[in-house]
């Protein structure tokens, strides 16, 4: 994790050199975002994954970091006040207590704009299909099919009752469809056919779910210092959640199953996929 973390920071700071002209802040912002801090836990599912098939290292981190850009301007977005209203993020001040709110929207969507240039580029494969197929899948973990249909779910989820089958949903879409669409950029860019990434979508699904109960997890028993992002949000704003719905240890139960669920799709691969299985065992021990 360690080495990706770096070379992701080492990526983001060649691609957004502060011009020296009226945009500044605009990089500034984006720099504070998107550098420095993170698990870079999608980033290294990419890598992961892409690693199975023997894609060619300098090739995927590009990818990686397309992925990572697309959930740092989902971050931002998410902590502007007419959403989470969060002051912390990463352990840093939240990119619009720090640039304001105007710059931070604008590095929100500079970053999205980012992470699709980044697939469509040559240099990360070269492959004019591959790279096609790269966009329309993170297109589509993006937006009102994935993550941006989550977030409004989650929006909703503050006044709605609702039961377990629309939280299950909700989770699914503002969580796992991105973390999804890092497994499926992987294999796509080792040319693994659609119907061949079966149990690799089955192993990306179940990861998704466990990562959002477990972030709700957190949310509840986490650490602030240590999490580097506020807590006790979720129950404060009547947000309906895994652990409202089933209570803590439930919760935890389900997010184990899912996890050996996960381990369990990938009985087909060898230890070619030791990190993808040690990577579902993080998304529940972890503690930030
Ligand atoms: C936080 O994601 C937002 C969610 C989707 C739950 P991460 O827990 O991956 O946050 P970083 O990237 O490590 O900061
Ligand atoms: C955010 O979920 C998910 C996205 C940004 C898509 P949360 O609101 O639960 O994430 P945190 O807890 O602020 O990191
Ligand atoms: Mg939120
Ligand atoms: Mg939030
Ligand atoms: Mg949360």
């Amino acid at each position: 994790m360690g080495r990706i973390a770096t070379a992701i920071d080492g990526q983001f700071d060649a691609l957004l050199q502060v011009p020296d002209d009226a945009r500044r802040e605009l990089y500034e912002a984006m720099r504070h975002a998107a550098i420095g801090g993170g698990k870079r836990l999608r980033p290294l599912l990419v890598m992961s994954t892409a690693g199975l098939f023997n894609v060619d290292e300098s090739c995927a981190i590009r990818a990686a970091t397309a992925v990572e850009a697309l959930h740092v301007y989902s971050l931002i977005h998410d902590d502007l006040p007419c959403m989470d209203d969060d002051d912390l993020r990463r352990g840093k001040p939240t990119t619009h207590i720090a640039y304001g709110e105007a710059a931070a929207v604008l590095a929100g969507d500079a970053l999205h704009a980012l992470a699709f240039g980044l697939l469509t580029d040559e240099r990360t494969h070269s492959d004019p299909f591959v790279r096609a197929e790269m966009t329309a899948c993170l297109a589509k973990a993006a937006g009102p099919a994935g993550m941006a249909g989550g977030q409004m779910m989650d929006l909703v989820a503050e006044k709605s009752k609702f039961d377990l089958q629309t939280v299950t949903r909700l989770q699914l879409l503002k969580t796992g469809a991105l973390i999804a669409a890092c497994v499926e950029i992987g294999a796509i860019m080792g040319r693994v056919p659609s119907d061949g990434r079966t149990s690799l979508r089955g192993y990306a699904h179940d990861l998704g779910l466990a990562f959002q109960i477990a972030d709700d997890i957190l949310d509840v028993e986490g650490d602030e210092q240590i999490a580097g992002k506020a807590l006790h949000k979720d129950a404060e704003a009547g947000k309906e959640t895994f652990l409202s719905l089933m209570g803590l240890e439930r919760a935890k139960e389900q997010a184990q199953m899912l996890v050996d669920q996960a381990k369990s799709h990938l009985k087909g691969y060898g230890e070619e996929a030791d990190l993808l299985r040690a990577i579902a065992e993080y998304t529940i021990e972890r503690d930030r």
